[in-house]
């Protein structure tokens, strides 16, 4: 595990998969906005299946799209059952800090046997508590918690060292992406994954003092493959 794409876009997720670089996709409802899925649950079955078969057995987080506590069970259930390889994206608490959530998580896990992925989370101790519900993955967003004045390193350097600790197999992923930065240091400091917007990677791989050193190999070679023909 390291990279996965916070994507719903096929074609950049058929670029990157291609590359070997992913290591699993992750989305959310406003990533779907953004990348045009309409046609409610049926566009949204549709989409996840097809990236669900594309990288398979990589995995795929979707979000549930209500915080109804019965409600978050069903469209589980229906997410899950559409590929092997999706996990369910919950919210740790609802948006009045409904703290239900953390009973839906445990027995999504324990009883309905879903892969779970917490998510909305901003510390380490939000982390722990769906870790300790049995969520599979448990997901900070590190550029929200830099936005608010803290320091995202802090958290996730604290959160490997307890689930490290208690045994617990929860695996942290950090998305909120904003620094060219992020990918390493955040891995650096105990996340498993980080996830990344297609277009981070340029960010992050492509180097002004590479592109000048590629254009002057390529300048050299050429006066080599002149230098042959004469
Ligand atoms: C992670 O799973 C989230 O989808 C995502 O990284 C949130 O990023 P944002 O804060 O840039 O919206």
């Amino acid at each position: 595990m390291a990279i996965f794409i916070d994507s719903s876009d096929l074609d950049e997720i058929r670029k990157y998969h291609r590359m070997g670089i992913l290591r699993g996709v992750t989305t959310n409802p406003t990533i779907l906005v953004k990348d045009g899925i309409k046609k409610g649950l049926v566009g949204v079955e549709k989409r996840a299946k097809e990236i669900a078969g594309l990288i398979d057995p990589l995995p795929l987080s979707m979000e549930v799209t209500t915080n109804d506590p019965d409600e978050m069970i069903r469209e589980a259930k229906i997410m899950a059952s559409w590929a092997k390889n999706i996990n369910v994206k919950i919210t740790i608490h609802g948006p009045e800090g409904e703290i239900e959530n953390l009973e839906v998580i445990h027995e999504l896990e324990k009883r309905h046997d879903i892969r779970v992925n917490v998510t909305a989370m901003m510390n380490a101790q939000q982390c722990f508590l769906a870790a300790l519900a049995g969520a599979t993955y448990v997901s900070i967003f590190g550029g929200r918690v830099n936005d608010m004045g803290y320091n995202c390193l802090d958290q996730v350097r604290c959160l490997r060292k307890l689930l490290d600790a208690h045994g617990l197999g929860a695996k942290i992923i950090v998305g909120s992406t904003r620094e060219a930065l992020n990918v390493i240091e955040w891995l650096d400091a105990g996340a498993h994954i980080v996830t990344v917007t297609p277009s981070f990677i340029s960010k992050i791989l492509v180097h002004p003092y590479s592109k000048e050193t590629v254009r002057q190999f390529l300048a050299d070679a050429a006066i080599v493959k002149r230098s042959k023909d004469a």
